[in-house]
């Protein structure tokens, strides 16, 4: 085992898209032009948005980030127990990657190497260089992609087994056949012999999901306002942030979390000079945040090709850390092509 050098993984760093402001514009016209207003929940996540993120996982109400550590603490070592042989551990949508160092670490000598997979190519660097510092043993090879398009796939040959690792409830962002999508892309990712270990937010008492998404300190409103904040910088918006109401609930018989940002009047916004109507009372949806069931999970893995092998949860069953092998008998490839959007709107 080697840590690779800068220079390596540089190399393997496919070019950035260009277009990515356009992108950004595009969908977010899009979004306002629908007739149920919505903005991709991926579009939080700029400087502020991600420092806003981590001063939410640290609120008294906000359970799941400090959930799902714990039960990595706790059960790192009897997930690597679970996970045979040589093991490349990939994380597609990887941030500082705090989880993915815990089962590294419980893995040991058996990781030969951790490849973690982002859209910022700079954010990614930067990670990975702190993690070359905490895992020297381990060659980490940063790629530069995006889960909700195609994942590029990490190169072969040295008889590891990939372990896909997908923390964060992330998933949640997923309508259920778009999540579908994501699992079969996972498992595609993983390979054959692959396994996928998936971390999923559980159904529960709706009043703490409620107070989860509608903290006292008005963290998760600002979080949620922050995105017309950054559409008048980004996309030259004159978005009137008190003209708007962040509206959070959770809706049990769809088993979801839904974030509005709900107009206070009649108003006129423009973006990039394009005006946009609101009617007194309309909303924008910024994200639905699913929440799962177990034999909802196993389900959803079984559409994709996965079986579920074992499942840690916390005492109190507020979250889930899935892990999945490849069902060989499955078909090989995702049987309906759908275009994950991880879109709001219906
Ligand atoms: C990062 C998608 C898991 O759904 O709980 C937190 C994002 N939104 N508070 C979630 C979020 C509002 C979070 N995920």
């Amino acid at each position: 085992m080697s840590s690779s050098t800068a220079a390596d993984s540089t190399a393997r760093l496919p070019a950035l898209p260009s277009d990515v402001d356009e992108t950004f514009l595009s969908d977010v016209l899009a979004g306002l032009r629908a007739p149920r207003k919505a903005i991709p929940p991926k579009y939080f996540y700029d400087l502020e948005g991600s420092k806003l993120f981590d001063a939410i996982c640290e609120l008294d109400e906000y359970y799941v980030t400090r959930t799902e550590l714990g039960i990595m603490q706790e059960h790192a070592a009897a997930m690597a127990a679970s996970i045979p042989g040589k093991v490349r551990v990939v994380e597609p949508g990887a941030g500082s990657s705090t989880k993915a160092r815990l089962l590294i670490d419980a893995l040991g000598e058996r990781c030969v190497e951790f490849v973690p997979v982002d859209i910022s190519g700079e954010h990614l660097q930067m990670a990975a260089e702190a993690i070359r510092e905490e895992l020297p043993d381990v060659t980490v090879t940063p790629m530069v992609g995006d889960f909700t398009a195609e994942l590029p796939s990490p190169a072969s040959g040295d008889g590891a087994m990939t372990l896909v690792y997908f923390p964060g409830s992330t998933v949640g962002n997923f309508h259920r056949h778009e999540a579908q999508t994501l699992l079969w892309r996972l498992r595609r990712l993983a390979g054959r012999d692959g396994m996928v270990l998936l971390g999923v937010d559980l159904k529960k008492d709706p009043t703490v999901l409620h107070a989860a998404y509608n903290d006292a300190k008005g963290v998760t409103a600002a979080f949620n306002k922050n995105l017309l904040v950054r559409i008048n910088r980004e996309l030259d918006g004159d978005f009137d942030l008190d003209a708007f109401v962040h509206y959070a609930f959770y809706d049990p018989t769809a088993g979801r979390i839904e974030m509005h940002l709900v107009s206070r009047r009649a108003q006129r916004v423009h973006v990039a000079g394009h005006a946009i109507e609101m009617g007194a009372g309309e909303s924008i949806l910024t994200e639905c945040s699913y929440k799962h069931d177990l034999p909802g999970i196993a389900r959803l893995g079984q559409g994709a090709g996965l079986a579920v092998r074992k499942t840690w949860t916390d005492p109190d069953s507020a979250f889930a850390v899935v892990l999945f092998s490849a069902d060989a008998t499955a078909p090989g490839d995702e049987p309906r092509a759908h275009t994950l959007r991880a879109v709001t709107n219906r």
